[in-house]
């Protein structure tokens, strides 16, 4: 059994947990406030899962998933031990759904500004290229547009994602390193925002035109 853990246990991760414990994943959950804060959430979800401190919950994870905003990164970052784990991004620099809710951050690749927070870590930019409703709705599919993107540099930290894809019912398509594919699914990305998944043969075609 493979242990998923959460930084952040608002909207993303209580849409996310659910289904990862039904799929078999060990779930751990953290926030700023104590895993007590998290007992009733913890109850109301069938599975293997737990609350934990952050430090705690980073120990434990063979995943750790970033579900925090934006502004939060660097305070719930820090202070804890990154070294060699596998994070996945899904982290956007907006604070909500309308254009002028993007942060400015410069032009940078937000993925390059979590790196910094997360010395050491395997990031693979995932869960991030879609608005919470449409994984919610779409986790397992119904049908054949089933298509979940991830983007690394880090070949095993990209396989490891993409089990975890495969678990939930996905197909999962590796846009290659970070630097180039997380690009496709960031902010304004080709890839990002189409309010329903891909098919594979559509997700192919529009990689395609990148
Ligand atoms: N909205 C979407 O449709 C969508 C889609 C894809 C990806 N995302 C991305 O997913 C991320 C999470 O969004 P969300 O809507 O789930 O946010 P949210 O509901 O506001 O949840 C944020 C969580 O982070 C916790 N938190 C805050 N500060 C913390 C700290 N210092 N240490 C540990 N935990 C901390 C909060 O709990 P406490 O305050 O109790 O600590 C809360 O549980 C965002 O980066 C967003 O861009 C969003």
């Amino acid at each position: 059994m493979k242990t998923l853990g959460f930084l952040g246990a608002g909207r993303l991760a209580q849409m996310l947990a659910p289904k990862a414990a039904k799929a078999g994943w060990k779930v751990i959950l953290s926030n700023s406030r104590g895993p007590d804060t998290l007992a009733g959430l913890v109850q109301g979800i069938e599975g293997d899962v737990s609350a934990a401190t952050p430090a705690d919950m980073v120990r434990q994870a063979d995943v750790v998933i970033l579900a925090i905003r934006w502004p939060q990164i660097e305070a719930a970052t820090s202070g804890l031990d990154w070294r060699g784990k596998i994070v996945i991004d899904a982290t956007n620099n907006r604070l909500g759904p309308k254009p002028e809710d993007v942060i400015d951050i410069g032009g940078v690749l937000s993925s390059d500004v979590v790196a910094g927070h997360v010395p050491g870590a395997r990031l693979v930019k995932a869960f991030n290229h879609e608005p919470i409703p449409v994984f919610d709705q779409s986790l397992p599919p119904q049908g054949d547009a089933n298509v979940l993107f991830l983007a690394g540099s880090d070949a095993e930290a990209n396989a490891a994602v993409a089990g975890l894809l495969r678990d939930l019912g996905a197909e999962p398509v590796d846009l290659g390193p970070i630097d180039q594919g997380g690009k496709l699914i960031a902010i304004g990305g080709p890839l990002a925002n189409r309010f329903k998944l891909y098919t594979l043969p559509d997700a192919k075609a529009a990689i395609a035109t990148t």
